[in-house]
């Protein structure tokens, strides 16, 4: 083909550099970029095609047939190294993707864990547990029976304005509450539980009080139920005395100072040994040396009767106290809205 136009001369020339191009590319992107150059409207071929018109009819017609044939086969080429382009493509980004669940980043893992009031529960029923208690539970929210009536609480009576009470907004007013003590476990655990009994049963208690210092409305307690023959005040004293010392340290003690609950008789509250001044006296005993935990006592034989118990051959003690009050006694928190407050740096450090 004699020279009256450049392009279809440098043809083969072209599509060899066109190919070395196509296969140089680095990305589709990059492909595509030499293929609007090379192939596109104002690349060579559509140059040398617009230089057609010039020619003579015959050696159009193969000029034509060359520039065709030549575009063709280079749109093969670009399809094909499209294809493997993106296809190393979509491995590199699948392998980016790929979450390494075995990774040990520097530092350790930020891994979670019990909050405080939790192991302060756990250890406080391994302690029971290894004085043989067992574990009970028993329901959140309680009809006025359990919480009141049956632990000799009757409607109306002045122990009523011990607990600040929320009502649930079922069956008659006032008649479903959340449970305000976790004494009620007691009954349930009268009621279904074959004798002798020696259980603690901890759990969620509830009451209208205003956060402060020592106070939340949502906080934990932890019940103690012995039923048994022969069981008296020495027995009560005595597990009070073991479990202080277990929990607290040998260095704690505990003691007992007469009390009133309509459910024990006699009742006691049970108060150890300030741990943060070690019995020294300071602010937090307000200079007594001691802390009050909780209450205790000798289960009412009108107790007894509720659930059908017979007071002539069985008798227990029972005893209830606070357990983010103990992890805040154990660990001198001052604050025991700090327990609620969720702040990662408090929370960090047990
Ligand atoms: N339920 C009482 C309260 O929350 C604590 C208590 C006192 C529990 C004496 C007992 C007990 O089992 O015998 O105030």
């Amino acid at each position: 083909m004699a020279a009256a136009y450049d392009a279809p001369m440098n043809v083969d020339e072209l599509e060899r550099e066109a190919e070395a191009a196509m296969a140089a590319a680095v990305s589709t992107d990059d492909l595509a970029r030499i293929e609007s150059e090379l192939l596109g409207k104002r690349g060579p071929l559509a140059l040398a095609h617009r230089e057609l018109g010039r020619m003579e009819p015959d050696q159009r017609r193969e000029a034509g047939r060359v520039l065709h044939d030549t575009r063709q086969r280079l749109e093969a080429v670009v399809a094909e190294r499209r294809q493997q382009l993106a296809a190393t493509e979509r491995a590199a980004a699948l392998d980016a993707d790929r979450l390494d669940l075995t990774e040990v980043l520097p530092g350790g893992l930020d891994r979670g864990h019990q909050h405080l009031v939790t192991q302060t529960r756990d250890e406080l029923e391994d302690v029971f547990v290894g004085m043989g208690f067992e574990v009970a539970e028993g329901p959140e929210a309680e009809s006025d029976w359990y919480n009141f009536e049956a632990l000799n609480i009757p409607p109306a009576h002045p122990a009523r304005g011990m607990y600040d009470t929320f009502y649930l907004d079922l069956g008659e007013p006032e008649t479903v509450v959340l449970r305000t003590h976790t004494s009620p476990v007691q009954i349930h655990l009268m009621e279904d539980h074959p004798l002798p009994i020696h259980a603690v049963m901890p759990g969620r208690c509830f009451r209208r009080d205003t956060p402060d210092a020592r106070h939340l409305p949502v906080f934990h307690q932890i019940e103690g139920l012995v039923v048994d023959r022969g069981i008296t005040f020495g027995d009560l004293a005595g597990t009070i005395e073991t479990f202080t010392a277990a929990y607290f340290g040998a260095d704690i003690h505990s003691r007992l100072r007469p009390a009133y609950f309509p459910f024990t008789e006699p009742s006691a509250e049970f108060e150890i040994t300030c741990t943060i001044c070690r019995g020294d006296g300071c602010r937090t005993c307000s200079g007594t040396g001691w802390i009050e935990l909780g209450g205790c006592g000798i289960v009412d034989p009108a107790v007894f009767a509720a659930v059908g118990i017979d007071p002539a051959e069985w008798s227990g003690f029972a005893f209830g106290f606070g357990i983010d009050r103990c992890a805040q006694m154990r660990h001198g928190i001052a604050d025991m809205r700090a327990l609620i407050e969720n702040d990662a740096r408090f929370v960090r450090q047990f």
